[in-house]
Parts: C-alpha cells; structure tokens; sequence
C-alpha cells in the first residue's frame, strides 16, 4: 500500500492543524498516512514513503531550526529518495511575512533530494499558507492539496505493491 508521511513542527498549533487536514485529504485517497511532529521523525524513517508533505510556521523567512536539522541529517540517505512526491505548507504571522520563501526553502531541500513537486496554476502555486490560525477556506485548501498529491502520487506509483523502502 502506498504511503504517506506529513511531518510538522508547530508550537501554538496553527500549523498542526493544516497538518491534520492535509492528512484528511490523503487519506481521502486511500494512502497509509502517518502525521508526526518532525521531533518523532528520524531521517532513516522517511525512506517508507512515496509521498511527503512537511509544514512548518514561517520563522525569518524560512523553516524553523528543528526541521531543517531533521533535513540537514537525511544527507545519510541522498539519493534515496528520489522519485518520491512532496510537497510544503506553512503558517505566517502575517502578509508578506517570508511564507513563500519558506515554502521554497522546504521544496528546494525535497528538489534537492530528487523528489517531485508540483505547483498549482490557482492559489497557492508553492502550496497552502495560513495566516496565523487557519479558517476554513485554508482547512479546504490543505484538504485538497493533501488530495491532490495522493492523488499524484497513485499515478506515479500505481496501486500496486511498490515499497518505497525498496527503491
Ligand atoms: C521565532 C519566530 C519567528 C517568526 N518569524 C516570522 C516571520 O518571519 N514572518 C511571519 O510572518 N511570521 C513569523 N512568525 C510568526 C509565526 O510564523 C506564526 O505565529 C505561526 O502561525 C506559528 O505557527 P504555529 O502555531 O504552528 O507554531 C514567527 C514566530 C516565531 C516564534
């Protein structure tokens, strides 16, 4: 079964509860879908994926140090994770706050792993951004964008029995 990891790191919730939804709409797409903060998440562990999604709040304009550390250790396994899905999301303070730079900062490192990343020609072309607690129409939009890319990856993968562990 094809699965799913959507690591996050948040500490007044905002970006857990994009993470939720995000989960909800893989689900939603019958992949496996673990949602662990990136404190439970050891770089060997993310070799059982086919797709991952990581959310972080916007922190200077980038992703907070304790999920570029968890990134800056997979070095161990570069290269093993290409051909894989991901995707980012993330939680500002406010507009023009540095969220799409944080945005790129994530996919740049999943790029740099080999993984695939798609964009969206609507809203949110880098992926979902909530401005501090997210209402509804974010709710939605983590929702489809965790949909989307399950849906992506079951094209990429198939439904067959591929294991991500294996690649
Ligand atoms: C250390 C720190 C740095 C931050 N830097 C920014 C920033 O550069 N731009 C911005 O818009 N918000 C910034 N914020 C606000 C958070 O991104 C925002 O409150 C977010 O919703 C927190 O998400 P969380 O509830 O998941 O922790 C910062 C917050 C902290 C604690």
């Amino acid at each position: 079964m094809l699965k799913a990891l959507v690591g996050y790191y948040s500490r007044t919730g905002n970006t857990k509860k994009m993470a939720q939804a995000v989960a909800r709409g893989i689900k939603k797409e019958g992949l496996l879908v673990d949602l662990l903060p990136v404190s439970k998440i050891k770089p060997k562990d993310l070799l059982q994926y086919n797709l991952i999604i990581f959310g972080a709040p916007t922190y200077y304009g980038t992703m907070p140090g304790e999920m570029k550390k968890l990134i800056d250790e997979s070095v161990k396994y570069h290269g093993k994770l290409s051909g894989r899905v991901a995707g980012a999301f993330t939680s500002c303070g406010g507009i023009g706050g540095g969220s799409e730079t944080t945005l790129l900062s994530i996919l740049e490192a999943f790029l740099i792993h080999g993984m695939i990343v798609m964009g969206e020609s609507g809203s949110y072309h880098y992926g979902p951004v909530s401005i501090e607690k997210p209402d509804k129409r974010v709710i939605v939009g983590c929702e489809l964008y965790g949909h989307k890319l399950a849906r992506l990856t079951k094209k990429i993968f198939g439904n067959s029995n591929f294991s991500a562990q294996s690649s």
